[in-house]
């Protein structure tokens, strides 16, 4: 199952996303996100853990009646109770996934959940089995794999692909992974696990050390065909992997990475405005792909270089991801070439060298005392020019 080159992208939005503090969302709205992501063609929507609270139960059973081209999917600890109600929850879902987890990090075993390494594969093994009795398609998360010894790792995996789980989860729970070494875990695991091909392995990686996004990357080279992700990297403390940016690398380095995933990236601006104005989180504007500024040129050599030709800056398209266009930004930085474009589509050209040079040291002027100079900033300072000549 691993030598397929499609990426499952599998978003955690409406589940780990809402458990970044303040952003919880109501049935309605997680509805509205996962319409957008079905639209997007994401493969899985983790909608909510059932049991958490009536209202994630409702949320979970509304997307599951509603969604039908996506796979929707509820949390669950390794518990029976959890199981059922997860199972209730997906009841009519067209396709559903009961996602289960249980703590596999000495510290988490010791401290946590008071448990020995072999109770905590026996209750693995009886939530796969139970989960497997109510649908189809179980997937088992080691939560904490990170930080969890390896032969212990092979030792729960190989029994819950026995079970019946088909997608095994390795989540940096902490954010504690480093990508060479998360890379060479996911490898050692698929290589030794007798009956990995059997499974799909996944990763789900936090943001505690800005890696997340690098280690899912860095899993797939060594053989992960699910990530497990968030429109904006919402998510618990520092946020999850970026779906948008994991999405973007995988297509714009498709050479290098050699998989591909099934997502409409055009979806991908309305998903991320969509979130941030449902939680009321905002995009910086540096952030990749969806900030406002990542497709915006400022200076006047790389506003020259795009006008000559767009490659020069831009390694992908501002409409490839859903933008209308990208955007010259006239400011203190940026040059003539840039600045007699903009005159040009707003039709306002002047008539000569030596009223543009006028218009231009003006303009330079007026960008050293404001942040950016708007369409109607140029109009007045156009006429200005013409009037003084
Ligand atoms: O971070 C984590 O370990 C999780 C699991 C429940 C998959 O969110
Ligand atoms: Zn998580």
């Amino acid at each position: 199952m691993n030598n397929d080159n499609r990426v499952i992208i599998f978003d955690t939005t409406l589940r780990d996303g809402e458990q970044s503090p303040g952003a919880s969302m109501t049935r309605d709205e997680k509805l509205r996100i996962a319409k957008q992501l079905e639209k997007m063609r994401v493969d899985v929507i983790e909608a909510g853990f059932a049991i958490a609270s009536p209202g994630d139960f409702e949320s979970v059973k509304a997307i599951a009646d509603a969604v039908t081209e996506s796979r929707i999917c509820s949390l669950s600890r390794a518990l029976d109770a959890d199981i059922d109600r997860a199972g209730e929850a997906l009841k009519n879902a067209a396709m559903g996934r009961i996602h289960t987890f249980i703590a596999t990090s000495p510290i988490h075993m010791k401290y946590k959940l008071q448990m020995s390494a072999d109770q905590v594969v026996e209750q693995a093994v009886k939530a796969v089995t139970r989960a497997r009795n109510l649908i189809d398609d179980v997937e088992f998360s080691l939560e904490d794999a990170s930080r969890s010894e390896l032969d212990f790792m092979c030792q729960i995996i190989e029994k819950v692909i026995d079970a019946g789980a088909r997608t095994i989860n390795i989540p940096d729970t902490v954010g504690y992974a480093v990508p060479g070494e998360f890379a060479n875990t996911i490898s050692q695991l698929i290589q030794r696990i007798p009956n990995a091909d059997k499974a799909v392995f996944s990763v789900h990686c936090h943001n505690d050390l800005g890696l997340a996004v690098a280690n899912s990357l860095a899993a797939v080279g060594a053989g992960a065909r699910q990530v497990e992700c968030t429109i904006n990297g919402l998510g618990e403390r520092a946020g999850n992997a970026s779906l948008e940016e994991v999405v973007m690398a995988i297509r714009t380095r498709k050479d290098s990475l050699g998989v591909s995933t099934n997502i409409d990236t055009t979806q991908i601006v309305p998903a991320s405005r969509l979130v941030s104005s449902v939680t009321g989180f905002p995009v910086q504007p540096n952030k990749a792909i969806v900030g406002a500024n990542a497709f915006a040129h400022e200076s006047g050599i790389h506003q020259d270089g795009v006008l000559k030709h767009r490659e020069t800056y831009e390694i992908m398209t501002a409409q490839d991801v859903g933008w209308h266009t990208n955007r010259m930004v006239l400011g203190k930085h940026s040059g003539r070439a840039a600045f007699r474009s903009r005159l040009e589509e707003l039709g306002t050209s002047l008539s000569s060298d030596l009223e543009l040079n006028n218009a231009f040291s003006r303009f330079k002027e007026l960008a050293d005392k404001k942040h950016e100079i708007f369409d109607e900033d140029l109009v007045a300072l156009v006429s200005d020019t013409r009037a003084s000549a």
